[in-house]
Order: C-alpha cells, then structure tokens, then sequence
C-alpha cells in the first residue's frame, strides 16, 4: 500500500519532522540536518532522535521515534546504512509518512537488496522513501530546510530537482554566488520509490517556483516520468541537464547512482516531444532558469539586435539561428523606429548599427524604441567596449533600459563584451538579476530557451491518435509462439500481426505442398518469392531456402523442390512449416519503421531511412509511442532522407499520409500489447501518393511478462 500521491506536499511543507540520526557533534551530517532545520525558521514540530538523549541546540532528542507520540510528516535517516532498515522500519511502523534516508551505501554500490528491502517494508506501511544518497530537501514555502548544506539557502523561484547530492550542493553555492534564488530543492539519489515526477506534481502546483531545474542521470519509470513532465510543462518551464550523453559518461552514472543512462538520442527526442529545455551545461542551466523566472515572455516572433559593433552583430545573428529565434526583417518599420536613433553612417537593417561613436544616451534611446514598437517584441542589446563610450554611465543605462523593457511586457537580454569595466558591470548587473552576459551566445540562448518554450505552449499537442488494432488476434499469435518456447515471431506471424493492425503488407500465403504454392502464387499474381518457414532456419538464404522473381506455374514447382531440397542438405533435421509464397514487391523509397520498450523510457518509436544501410547511415528520429499524427509527421520530417519522400528531380512525392497512419499503428501496438517488447519493418516500401506501401519484413521480439 503505497501512500496517496498528494500527500507529496508534506514532503516539502512538513507540520511535524523527525532526524533518527540528530547528533550534537559539530561536523556530523546528523547535526547539520537539526541546525538547518531549527536555524532555517521551521514553524512545525522538530523531534531529534538520539539513543543518547540530551539536547540539540536547545531542542530536547526522544531516545527512539516510538517515544514521540505526535504524527511525524517526514523522517531524516542518518544513521549508518548497517542501521538503516531498522530505522526505518521503526518510522513505518509509528505511521511516518516520509522518510528520507541521507545515507549512502545502497544500490550505488551494489547493495540493491537491502535498498529494495527497505522500500518494500516502507511502501508496505504507507510510508514513502526518498533516497537513499540523498542530502535532503528544502523548500522555501515549508520554511524547512533539511538539508546538510553548510551555506544559507537564498529564498527565490527556482525549484531544482536534483539526482546527485553533490552537484546539488554544489549547486546550492552557485545559486548564492549568481543571486539565483531558490524555491526548492530536492536530492533524489537512487530514487529507490519517490522520483522526478513525485517531486514535479508538488513542485508545478508550488507558488514560489516559477521555474524548475532537473539534473538527471537516469529515468526509472519512463512512462511516468514523460507524463509528469507534459503536465508540469504546461504550468512551468523545466530546465534538464541530463548527464551519460557519452558512452563512458553513462557508465561513470551507473556507478554513481546506479543509473542506467539509456539512449541520450531517444531522452533528446522526447525532451523535445515534452517541452523540456536541455541544456548543454550547469552555466547554460542556470543562466537559462534565471531567464526564464524573470523576463516576460514574448507577444510574438519579431526579434532585433542593437548594436555598436558590426562583428559582435553577425555573431549574434548566427546565434540566433541556431537557438531559434527570428530576426525581425520589415526595412521601413525598422528605418522609422531605429532612425532617430542612428547615425546616417550606421545601419537600421537589422542588426541594428548605431556604431562604435554611440554613447549610453544613444543606446537609450535606441533600446527604448523597440519596447514602443507594436511590431517588436524582443530586443537582443550589444555593446563592444569603445574608448569613446562613457563607461561610468555603462551599467545605469542598461538597468533603465532593461526597466523599461520590463515595463513594457518585453524581454530584453545584454552581451556586452570589453576590459575590466565590462566585467565588473557583467557581475553587479548579474547580482541585481538583470540579464547581462559577457558572451553573445549565452544571452541569445536565454533569448532562445525563453522562445523555445513560448513557442511550445501556443504549438504543443499532448493528444494521443489510437490505432483499430486487433488485439486478441495478436495475443493469439503471441500466445502461439511463446507456447513454442520462441521469445520471437516468425516472419509469417509478424505479417500476421501487421495484417491485424492494418498495415499494408505483401500479398503472401503458407503452402504445405506444390499444389498450395501454385494455388496462393496463381491468387497473388506473378512475379512471387518463395521463402521456407521454419524456426530451424533462420538465414534462409544462406540455406538456399529463398527463391525471387518466380514468373509461372513452372518455376513455382521448380522452386518448391529445389528449396525442400536445400534445406533438407543444410539441416537434415529441421522442422519445415512450408514455403512461404510471396508477392514480389516493387521499388520504392525503402524506410524503417520500428517501436521498443525502452528500459527507462517506456514505449519509443522510430523511423528512419530503410534497407541495408540503417546501421551505417543513422538517419533515424525517435519518439515516445503516446503520440498523436502531428508528432509522427514532425518526426519522419527530421530525418535527412525526408526529402525523398517528398520527390526529388521531377520525382512524384510519396504516401506520406500512408507511412503517418503506419507508425501510428506502430505505436499503437507497442502501447497496447505489452508482451511485444521490439517491432522493426525494414523495408517500408513507399509508393507514391495514393498508391501506400509494404511492410516488407518484420521482426517482432516478445517476452512472458
Ligand atoms: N537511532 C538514532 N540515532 C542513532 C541510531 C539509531 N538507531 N544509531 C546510531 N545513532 C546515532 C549515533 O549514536 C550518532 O550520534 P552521536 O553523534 O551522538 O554519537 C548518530 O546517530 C550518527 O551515527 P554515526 O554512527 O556517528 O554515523 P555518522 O554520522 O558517522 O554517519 C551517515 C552516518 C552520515 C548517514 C553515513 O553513514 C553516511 O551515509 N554518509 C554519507 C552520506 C552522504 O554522502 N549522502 C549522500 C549525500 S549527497 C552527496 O553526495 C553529498
């Protein structure tokens, strides 16, 4: 019986807390946890437990958690992991709702019994686990911090969900040092029970948290997670750094916190489809949470740079097409807004020029025109430093300007670039949280992230499209092969499952003798494949069990022969089920279409360009399998060999439509059958408008559970 997912709250707003573990030795974790909480202005109930007794920082310790007779929110463990099941055990058994266990030396270092143990008893009894490895949680809304931080944690509108401890404590200097304040800020370690999206669900609804920073290193429960995170992205955006992008970065995760990274193009993907941010690094995160928590967001596409340097111009235009954000392009508006402010010498095409000479009153006046614009609606200011420039005036028009921007319900973000001056001024406008970077790309990617995610709400489509499948004749063939002893399906069986599903697949029929080859190759219509059915053979041409482009009754009966006989010599023993007769298919442009249950993901589907180059060209797009046309159009239109299916050099464009309905269906199937943990159809061959495709191989991999 695991407890209700609201009651998550008390997690972050406990009334009444516990530390099994409190110790009055300066230095020990247990005790830093105590002096965090009495000292951070807890409002609740503080019961420090010690076997020892005495007191901590005034406040009495109860020799064990049974001697305390009020109701305990949550439960800091900090004893050695040798204790800790007892420990915790004691906590579930008074009716603890949560404990969260500091300790380390569970899954992370291989201890996953004793991890499971603890949780199975924990779960049992209603209580649920945060941790282990973890350093606790803060929340600003609680006035609760149990962490072992040794800085004060700065109170603002950032929530970080983080799985590793050390980063996150790490993180919590950073945040003091930026002047990034925090709303929350939660350890989730091995994620043992409560995970990321437990965590999401209290803190989107949180008041104080405006946006949400996540470090991951592995998902769990994928399913669960990607829902939480389509929930919580509504409401906030979500900053992810997701770290085991390299295949050595992955393993360093799994040691760290027992994690298995998975496949970083699939999690890239889905980031994608949810409408997370990810970030490349904990500089880009954090500048991008700041961003976001304080800038408004914008009214529409129209962005303009102003500038007193040509060069740092262009370096900002090609950051902002590869972060995304357009570049207002309209000559006249531009020449009737900017010209007042630029010398006849300069340039109001965008960038917008008022060159090298400009002083800080011309940037005023030039970075005050777009925020009086109807057709802007994000400005991207530049400065070089120049000789001429009046730099004692440098920082107070960027905070004047960046007031205005504010009060105008525009975003606005700086890169000014130069000596001691410029720095100095990056970091006192940075305290005073105004938007200011020393590098164009950081701040045009803020500008970037801030689009991205604007964008995504108005563009976003969580709807699911369900495919007609034929599920109990599906489990039927499931049944069949698993009751075989095959954790595979036979190429006959997979058409069988594509034909249950609608997809379009090749004419074919199973003959057990001459006669009901002729018979099926006579129904299908000539030219046909001949192809020998059994679970002996796996590489049938190898065996000489394929015949192709058979052409009469003759070759029919010919090929019959001549593949029993083959087959007979490769494996006198095999078991033959009979001769496949297939419709030979015609030339098309040749896709990949596949679905997997990913470890950490859940259900995923790709596409990609077909044939016997998949391996070697990688032109594949992944999604997670909840999705809806739109998402199965905007993923086969990534890949690069997208254009063939549009027509290249005269060519007629091909049944696109078609090839959405068959991944959907793909979809579909994976979603629902759960036994079926791989499809791969390869080739998908697709014709032109109108006239579909076929399924031309199928591969499907299934499992008992
Ligand atoms: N109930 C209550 N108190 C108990 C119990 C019990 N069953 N058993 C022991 N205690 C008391 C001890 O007497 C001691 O109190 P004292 O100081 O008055 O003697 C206190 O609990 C702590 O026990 P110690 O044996 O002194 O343990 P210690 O503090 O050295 O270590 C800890 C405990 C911190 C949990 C350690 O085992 C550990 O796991 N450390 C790593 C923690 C960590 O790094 N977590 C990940 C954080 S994230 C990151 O990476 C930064």
């Amino acid at each position: 019986m695991k407890a209700k997912k609201d009651s998550i709250v008390s997690l972050f707003q406990p009334k009444s807390v516990a530390i099994v573990g409190a110790s009055s030795q300066p230095g020990k974790i247990g005790f830093s946890i105590t002096r965090n909480i009495i000292q951070g202005g807890f409002k609740g109930k503080i019961y420090p437990i010690n076997p020892k007794g005495g007191a901590i920082l005034g406040v009495n310790c109860y020799p064990s958690i049974s001697d305390v007779k009020d109701e305990i929110d949550v439960a800091t463990i900090c004893v050695p992991a040798k204790f800790a099941f007892d420990a915790v055990k004691e906590c579930a058994d008074k009716g603890v709702k949560h404990v969260q266990i500091i300790t380390s030396g569970f899954s992370e270092v291989g201890e996953v019994e004793l991890e499971h143990k603890i949780v199975e008893y924990a779960n049992s009894k209603g209580t649920r686990v945060l941790g282990p490895n973890i350093f606790g949680v803060y929340s600003a809304s609680g006035n609760y911090n149990s962490t072992f931080s040794a800085t004060d944690i700065l109170r603002g509108n950032v929530a970080i969900l983080t799985q590793s401890g050390a980063l996150g404590i790490a993180m919590i200097g950073k945040t003091a040092v930026e002047n990034m304040g925090l709303s929350a800020i939660v350890s989730l370690g091995n994620k043992a029970d409560i995970d990321e999206a437990d965590c999401l669900d209290f803190v989107m609804r949180d008041q104080e948290t405006k946006v949400i920073l996540m470090y991951i290193e592995g998902v769990k429960d994928g399913e669960r997670f990607i829902e939480a995170v389509r929930e919580a992205t509504k409401l906030k955006p979500i900053v992810v750094l997701k770290s085991g992008r390299s295949k050595r970065g992955a393993m360093a995760a799994a040691s760290h916190t027992g994690s298995l990274a998975g496949s970083d193009e699939i999690f890239d993907a889905i980031a994608r489809q949810t409408g997370l941010l990810r970030a490349e690094s904990l500089q880009e995160a954090f500048n991008w949470c700041k961003f976001l928590a304080y800038s408004p967001r914008p009214k529409g596409k129209n962005t303009v740079i102003v500038t007193n340097g040509g060069g740092i111009g262009v370096m900002a235009t090609d950051a902002c097409e590869k972060y995304g954000v357009e570049l207002y392009d309209d000559q006249l508006v531009l020449k009737e807004v900017f010209g007042p402010a630029t010398p006849d010498f300069g340039s109001t095409k965008n960038p917008v020029d008022i060159t090298g000479g400009a002083k800080a009153a011309d940037y005023d006046l030039a970075l005050t025109a777009p925020t009086r614009s109807e057709d802007m609606h994000a400005t991207l200011a530049l400065y070089c430093e120049t000789a001429t420039f009046d730099a004692e005036n440098l920082a107070p028009m960027i905070r004047d300007t960046y007031g205005k921007h504010l009060a105008s319900g525009k975003p606005v973000a700086y890169a000014i670039v130069g000596g001691k001056v410029v720095e100095d001024a990056v970091v006192q406008l940075r305290k005073m949280n105004v938007p200011v970077f020393p590098e164009v790309y950081e701040a045009v990617s803020c500008m970037g992230a801030l689009y991205k995610y604007t964008n995504m709400l108005v563009e976003r489509d969580d709807s699911v499209d369900d495919a007609q499948i034929d599920i109990a004749t599906i489990n039927k063939i499931i049944d069949g092969a698993l009751a075989d002893g095959r954790t595979f399906l036979l190429a006959n069986e997979g058409q069988a499952v594509m034909k249950a599903s609608g997809v379009m697949i090749p004419g074919a029929g199973i003959g057990k003798s001459i006669d009901e080859c002729v018979r099926f190759a006579e129904q299908i219509g000539y030219p046909v494949v001949m192809k020998v059915v059994s679970r002996d053979i796996l590489h049938k041409s190898d065996a000489g069990g394929v015949a192709l482009d058979i052409l009469n009754k003759q070759e029919v009966m010919d090929a019959y022969e001549a593949i029993m006989k083959n087959c007979r010599a490769y494996k006198e023993d095999a078991v033959i089920d009979g001769i496949e007769v297939c419709e030979m298919v015609q030339k098309g442009v040749e896709l990949i279409i596949g679905a997997r249950r990913d470890p950490q993901l859940g259900p995923i589907v790709m596409c990609g360009l077909g044939g016997i180059y998949v391996e070697v060209m990688k032109d594949v797009a992944f999604r997670a399998a909840s999705m809806n046309k739109k998402e199965a159009r905007s993923m086969l239109s990534e890949i690069r060999s997208y254009p063939l299916l549009l027509g290249v050099r005269g060519e007629e464009q091909k049944d696109i439509d078609i090839v959405v309905d068959t991944i959907i269906k793909v979809a579909t199937i994976i979603r629902k059958i759960p036994r079926i943990t791989d499809i791969e159809i390869n080739p998908v061959v697709v014709y032109e408008q109108g006239k579909g495709l076929k399924a031309v191989d199928v591969r499907i991999i299934i499992s008992k559970s």
